[in-house]
């Protein structure tokens, strides 16, 4: 089976790592739409249109069975569209890990740190209007604009990037928050940073894991065997920072860069 996995940049990578560990004898083929990042700062429209686009190049260009939304704003805005559109292929969206969250606090003090689309799409919005209806927790919400550009620059560690976490994370230390969903797939990649703004051990929640499970599910209920050799093809819309690559994949891969996604 070829899979096709995009997200705006190398964010989506985090869940491909995982994908790589579980998913055997498979052609993965990542697109990242850095032409047009960062996404959760677009309209809806606008990242529908993003997704479209780069879906119909995984369809034409590698002839994709399976397609991977590995990016919470786009799995907002445009999985319903995609499916509706793309009825073949199986297709698996990322989505914030508030549930899980919520059984793991203690304090039942929950961050959730994602993009400003995804906070404030309809999907994520009725998610949790439904949990805090059969939950006693307190959500603390905290969109990150700029936070995609400083990690695809590779500025993860930097005196900038720590003091943008310290305006974001000073109202959840002092609320004692436990626990914190990272809602955008690039912020695996501050997690030592987010948890030295802390001050203490913080729970994290990605959907790298969950994705990569119900992934692996479908495709076996097509008959995928799951044995033998993986190869991971990666492009680029635009600029990328190639170190990321290797910091995320633990190995460097080779990226080209697409002209146009005709
Ligand atoms: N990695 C994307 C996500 O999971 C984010 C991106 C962006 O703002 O470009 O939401």
């Amino acid at each position: 089976m070829t899979i096709g996995v995009f997200d705006s940049g190398l964010g989506g990578l985090t869940i491909v790592a995982a994908m790589l560990r579980r998913i055997h004898g498979v052609r993965i083929v990542y697109v990242a739409d850095t032409a047009n990042a960062p996404y959760g700062e677009k309209t809806p429209d606008q990242i529908r249109d993003f997704s479209i686009r780069v879906t119909e190049y995984l369809i034409s260009h590698h002839r994709i069975d399976a397609l991977v939304v590995a990016c919470n704003t786009a799995t907002s805005a445009a999985i319903e569209e995609l499916r509706k559109r793309y009825g073949n292929l199986i297709i698996v969206g990322t989505e914030p890990g508030l549930k899980p969250a919520i059984s793991h606090s203690l304090t039942k003090n929950v961050g959730v740190l994602a993009t400003p689309a995804t906070l404030g799409g309809e999907k994520y919005k009725s998610l949790v209007g439904m949990l805090s209806q059969h939950y006693r927790v307190r959500v603390f919400e905290q969109p990150c604009p700029g936070l995609v550009q400083q990690i695809e620059s590779g500025e993860t560690d930097t005196p900038k990037t720590h003091a943008m976490l310290e305006g974001w994370l000073a109202p959840m230390r002092a609320a004692d928050v436990d626990t914190i969903v990272l809602g955008c797939t690039h912020y695996p990649l501050v997690k030592e940073a987010i948890e030295r703004v802390m001050g203490r051990p913080i729970v994290f929640i990605d959907s790298a894991e969950g994705v990569t499970n119900r992934l692996l599910h479908l495709m076996e209920l097509r008959g995928h065997a799951n044995g033998g050799e993986t190869s991971l093809a990666l492009y680029a819309t635009g600029a990328i920072e190639p170190a990321m690559v290797e910091t995320i994949l633990g190995k460097s891969f080779s990226v080209t860069v697409l002209n146009s996604l005709d």
